[in-house]
Parts: C-alpha cells; sequence; structure tokens
C-alpha cells in the first residue's frame, strides 16, 4: 500500500515538474518557428512582447537603441503584433516603393468607421484612384497658384496682428495654436472653397474637433497591438465620445458638400477647390452607373484626412523652426541678414524669391530632418509573406518606417544630432536640395501634401522672419536642452516653452 502510495507522489510531482518543462519547451519551439528567418531583434515577453521597454513619448530613441545594436532592419513584437522596424535609407527607399508594404493596419475598429474610403488608410484601386486625383487638386488648388499664395497671405495678416497685439501687451506667445488656425484656414479655403472669419462659430467648432483628434485616448491604438482587445472600443465610454466627435466632422463637411453642389449647378462651370472636383467626378461616374467610386462618404473622408494630415503638421513644423530660432539665435541673426540683403523690408518674401535664399533653405531643410516630425510611422503592412533583403517578412508584419533613424545616420550627416544648416549647403554656400532627407517619406505612399507644406512653411517663416526677432521668454532660457529634446504626441512635439517677439 505504501508502495503503492509512494509511487503516486512520484507521478504526481513528475507531472507537476514535467507539464510546465514540457509547455515552457512547445512555447519556445513555437517562439523558434514564428521569428525563424526574421531580421533580427530583441526577445519579449509572453503577451505583451516588447512593450515595457518602450517608452511612447520617446519611441524614436528606443528604436534607434534597438537599431544600433541589432542593424540596419529590426523585428521585435509589441504585444502580439510583430513589427519590423527600418531606419537605413537605401532599404527605406527600396520597401517604400515595393507595393507590397504600401498597405496600412487594418484595426477593425477604424475599419467600421470609415469603410473603406478616403486615402490614408485605405489600399488597392480605391486608394490609387483617390490619391490621384488627390494629388491633381493639390497642384490645381494648392502650391502651383498664386492662389494659393494668397490664401497664406490671408493668414499672415492675421498672424501679424497676433504678434503686435503680444508686443504691445508685452506677452510671450503659445505659437502652436496661431499657426494650426492659419493651416486650418488654408486647408478650408482649399477644400471647401470657405474663409472662415476667426470667430465664427463653424472655424471654432473645426478647430476644437482637429484638437481633439489629436488629443485621442492612447487606449484606442491598443487593438492594433492585441486584436482581441477590439470589443472594449464598442463599449467604453471615451472610445463613443471619439466615434461621435468624427461623426460630427462627418456631418459638418457633408454640409459643406451640400453648399458646394447648390452652387456648382452648371457642368461647364470651373471647379474652385477639391469638393468641386469631387462633385464633378461623381456626377461624371453617376451618369456610366458608378455610385461607389465616389460616393459622399469618400469626399468627407477625404477632406477629413487633409484637415488631419495637413493642418497639425505644417504648424508643428513651423512652431519648431522658431523653437529652433530662439535657440539658435546666431543661425537666426543670418536668416535676417540673407533675407535683408536679397528681398529687403518693403514686401513679403514670394515663392520666387526661393532661388536666391540659399541659408534660409537650408535652415527651413535642416529643421525638417533634425525634427524628423513624423519620427518612426505612420504605419505601413506588408500584404503578404515576402523575403527583403535576405530577412522574411511575414504578411501583415507592421512596418515602421523610421524616418527619424534615417535622418540622424551618423553615414549620412556629418553631425547628425545638432541643428547644422550646413548639411544642406555646399562649399560656396549654395543650397544643395533635400538630398536623403526623407520628413515626408519617400515611395509609394509619400507625403501628396509635401509642396503645399513647404511652400506655407516657408511663406510664413520668412514672412515673420522679416519683421521679429524671436527669443525663449525668460522663464524658459536655461531649458534649451529639454525643449529642442522634444517628446512624441502623434507628432514630434518641443517640450514646454513660450517664445517672445519683437519687432525688428
Ligand atoms: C510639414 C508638413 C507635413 C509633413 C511632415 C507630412 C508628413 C507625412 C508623412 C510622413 C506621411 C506618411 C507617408 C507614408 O505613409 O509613407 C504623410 C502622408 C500623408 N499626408 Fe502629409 N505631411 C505634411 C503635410 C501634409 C499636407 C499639407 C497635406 C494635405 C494637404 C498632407 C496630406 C497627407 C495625406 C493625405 C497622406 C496619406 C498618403 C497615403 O496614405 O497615400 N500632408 N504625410
Amino acid at each position: 500500500m505504501a508502495h503503492l502510495l509512494s509511487s503516486s507522489m512520484d507521478n504526481k510531482m513528475a507531472l507537476g515538474i514535467g507539464m510546465p518543462v514540457a509547455l515552457l519547451g512547445c512555447y519556445g519551439a513555437y517562439q523558434w518557428y514564428r521569428s525563424r528567418d526574421l531580421p533580427p531583434g530583441p526577445i519579449g515577453l509572453p503577451v505583451v512582447g516588447r512593450l515595457p521597454w518602450l517608452h511612447p513619448s520617446q519611441l524614436h530613441l528606443c528604436i534607434e537603441q534597438m537599431v544600433n545594436k541589432y542593424g540596419d532592419i529590426i523585428s521585435f513584437r509589441m504585444g502580439s503584433q510583430l513589427m519590423i522596424a527600418i531606419g537605413n535609407y537605401d532599404m527605406l527607399k527600396e520597401m517604400m516603393n515595393d507595393d507590397n508594404y504600401a498597405a496600412r493596419p487594418r484595426p477593425p475598429f477604424l475599419e467600421r468607421l470609415i469603410q473603406g474610403c478616403g486615402i490614408f488608410n485605405t489600399e488597392g484601386e480605391s486608394w490609387t484612384r483617390q490619391r490621384r486625383l488627390a494629388l491633381k487638386s493639390l497642384r490645381d488648388f494648392g502650391f502651383a497658384r498664386t492662389r494659393s499664395a494668397e490664401m497664406v497671405d490671408v493668414q499672415l495678416d492675421l498672424i501679424f496682428q497676433l504678434l503686435e497685439k503680444s508686443v504691445e501687451e508685452k506677452q510671450s506667445l503659445r505659437v502652436i495654436d496661431a499657426f494650426t488656425e492659419a493651416t486650418n484656414g488654408v486647408i478650408a479655403q482649399l477644400t471647401i472653397n470657405r474663409r472662415f472669419k476667426q470667430d465664427e462659430a463653424e472655424f471654432k467648432f473645426l478647430n476644437r474637433a482637429i484638437k481633439s483628434f489629436f488629443e485621442t485616448p492612447l487606449f484606442l491604438s491598443l487593438p492594433l497591438l492585441f486584436p482581441y482587445l477590439d470589443p472594449i472600443t464598442r463599449i467604453l465610454p471615451s472610445a463613443d465620445k471619439f466615434i461621435q466627435l468624427v461623426l460630427e466632422f462627418h456631418e459638418f463637411i457633408r454640409e459643406q458638400i451640400h453648399i458646394r453642389e447648390s452652387i456648382l449647378v452648371d457642368e461647364s462651370m470651373e471647379p474652385e477647390c477639391l469638393c468641386d472636383v469631387y462633385i464633378q467626378e461623381k456626377r461624371k461616374a453617376e451618369k456610366l452607373g458608378d455610385f461607389e467610386s465616389y460616393k459622399e462618404l469618400q469626399i468627407i473622408r477625404v477632406i477629413l484626412e487633409f484637415f488631419m494630415a495637413g493642418t497639425d503638421t505644417t504648424a508643428r513644423s513651423l512652431e519648431w523652426l522658431f523653437v529652433l530660432m530662439a535657440t539658435h539665435p546666431d543661425i537666426q541673426s543670418k536668416v535676417q541678414s540673407e533675407l535683408d540683403q536679397e528681398v529687403g523690408s518693403d514686401r513679403r518674401v514670394q515663392t520666387s524669391d526661393k532661388p536666391k535664399l540659399h541659408f534660409t533653405n537650408a535652415v527651413i531643410e535642416e529643421a525638417y530632418r533634425f525634427v524628423s516630425l513624423a519620427v518612426v510611422g505612420p504605419f505601413h503592412r506588408a500584404k503578404s509573406e515576402a523575403v527583403f533583403n535576405g530577412y522574411r517578412i511575414p504578411k501583415d508584419a507592421v512596418i515602421f518606417p523610421c524616418a527619424y533613424i534615417s535622418n540622424h545616420d551618423p553615414r549620412i550627416w556629418s553631425k547628425p544630432n545638432e541643428f547644422y544648416p550646413e548639411h544642406f549647403l555646399d562649399q560656396k554656400g549654395v543650397f544643395t536640395g533635400p538630398g536623403k532627407n526623407v520628413p515626408f517619406l519617400i515611395g509609394r505612399r509619400a507625403c501628396p501634401g509635401e509642396g503645399l507644406a513647404r511652400m506655407e512653411v516657408f511663406l510664413m517663416f520668412t514672412a515673420i522672419m522679416q519683421r521679429y526677432r524671436v527669443s525663449l521668454a525668460p522663464e524658459f532660457v536655461g531649458k534649451e536642452a529639454k525643449i529642442v529634446k522634444g517628446f512624441i504626441s502623434g507628432l514630434r512635439t518641443p517640450g514646454e516653452h513660450r517664445l517672445l517677439f519683437r519687432p525688428r
């Protein structure tokens, strides 16, 4: 009896030790099988992967550390999602030009909201069609016309009023709000041909809604990392609040479309904005029995994405430029003496002055490089399993195109971590162009708004530099390193600061 009892206890003990060991073995074998031939990278924890090591507000620096350790292309897991990060310029160029990596991740939460419409989160034939039409409209109404420079001029008048007031009241400023309103104003004119007054209720709604989009709670991105968490997006109150805001924005744009439809009664009328182009395309398609390609939600999403992708980005670029001028006064002086010499102070700088302003062009280009606003994104997705540079890239792997890392690669840039406009000047002081600088990324999905953004930034930056000297408000002097390091909040954002403008 005693013998039988001890043998059953032995069996239980063996089972107690053996089971976990076997399970661990199986998990190890499964992990090995999943990660065979992948780009190198660190091992993570079960379930959460590398998440505990990644700091969301400094994600670019965390990934840079991994790239420095494991190589130009790396893989790691965030939650249950496989991530591939690339920071090498040549690889980035090759991958971003390959149609297999031109897709975006598709969390069900987002799919339900956008229903395959717009440009940013779509792919395939619909994406190609909408992107092509948007690019054409941007060329026609955006950066290629004197009218667009006039749109910027109108916004500059408003900014100057604000700056004058701040001088009179001896107040420092948080410039981002003024720049966001200015870029919203430009996009409103370009997309729906509206020139809002600043105190108009609709414009206030527009500014408030866009600001709230950028404050979207982080947990809404969780279903991307843990797809089984999607149901939370159906029940949580803040998810509901976000969806309500999006739907309200859709409704606002729908009303604008109806206004344009009532104006555009005659087919021979010249379109005056992106919305008009879409209405005309819609009418043509519907005559041929196609009610899908330019349906209302398509137009709504494209316009919404122009506001989302084209306002905060441009405004933040301007904010950064003034922060960098305030923290690099000698560079600011050089910009101002070039502007004085080449343009003078009797008129605003025009785009036709651009070829003469070598140092100023180099300063703007260097700000784009140094900041690399979109740091490690937006994410792409592999459509199907493929081999890239000898590594297996599984279907649905999420790709981080790391503009920040390529733009700080010491093999390309002589002083990668300094603000050094000479990166874009030859020995004679001639501006060399953007070269390998990729703030708008490259390839098939590269930013379609680059031309417009560059024009807005150039005209607004130079006009303000002509008239004002900028410095940090006294309470922020001594905090330059922290301000310039910045943090990620959707885009890379400078640390807390206020600026003082003094007339020159
Ligand atoms: C300085 C300002 C801007 C920066 C730094 C910037 C940067 C970027 C980047 C990095 C991407 C992602 C490209 C990719 O996924 O491969 C992008 C996409 C996009 N941008 Fe911009 N952008 C700026 C301004 C604008 C403006 C002014 C507009 C519109 C008027 C715009 C519209 C878009 C759209 C629609 C996409 C999605 C393209 C697609 O998925 O096919 N952006 N932008």
